[in-house]
C-alpha cells in the first residue's frame, strides 16, 4: 500500500501526519510507503516548519530531515490512496484533478463530520501540540481500519 498524505504547504500538516503514521505503521509491522506533498509552491525545497519539528521531537519522532514538495497529478498513479487534511485541500487539488479515478483515491484523514485537521501554521505552539495528539489518533485508527 502507497500512502500520500497532502495538506496546503507541506510543512506542518502532512510531513507530522507522514512521521507520525510511519512510526504506527512500523509498531504494527504493516508493509506501507507513506510520504506527503502539499498543494501550494511556497516552502518547496525547504524544511519542515520549526514548531513542528520540536513538538515531534519532544513527542519521540523526527521530522528534522523532511524536504517539502509538491503535489502534482502524476501522484495520483504513483500511490493507492491519497489522505488529506481539509477540505481546502480538496479544493486546491482539483487544479490537478482530470478524471473521477482520481478523485476516487482521495479521502479525508479525519473522517469526522467536520473532515478537518485545523491548520497550525497560524497559530502557536500549543496548537502544534494539539495537531500532533490529533493526528496521532488518527494515524492509529488509520493503521486499525484500513
Ligand atoms: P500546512 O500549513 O498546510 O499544514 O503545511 C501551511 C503552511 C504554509 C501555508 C499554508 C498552510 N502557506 O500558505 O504558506
Amino acid at each position: 500500500m502507497k500512502i500520500l498524505i497532502v495538506c496546503l504547504g507541506n510543512i506542518c500538516r502532512s510531513p507530522m501526519a507522514e512521521v507520525i503514521l510511519k512510526q504506527v505503521v512500523l509498531e504494527k509491522k504493516l508493509p506501507w510507503t507513506i510520504e506527503s506533498a502539499g498543494t501550494n509552491r511556497y516552502h518547496k525545497g525547504g524544511p519542515a516548519d520549526e514548531r513542528a519539528v520540536r513538538v515531534c521531537k519532544k513527542r519521540g519522532v523526527d521530522l528534522s530531515q523532511h524536504i517539502a514538495r509538491r503535489f502534482k497529478t502524476k501522484d495520483f498513479d504513483l500511490y493507492d490512496l491519497i489522505y488529506i487534511m481539509a477540505p481546502d485541500v480538496r479544493d486546491e487539488m482539483s487544479e490537478f484533478v482530470t478524471d473521477q479515478k482520481q478523485w476516487d483515491k482521495v479521502k479525508y484523514f479525519n473522517d469526522d463530520r467536520s473532515q478537518t485537521v485545523p491548520d497550525p501554521w497560524y497559530g502557536d505552539e500549543s496548537d502544534f501540540e494539539a495537531c500532533f495528539s490529533q493526528i496521532e489518533l488518527l494515524a492509529r485508527k488509520i493503521a486499525d481500519t484500513l
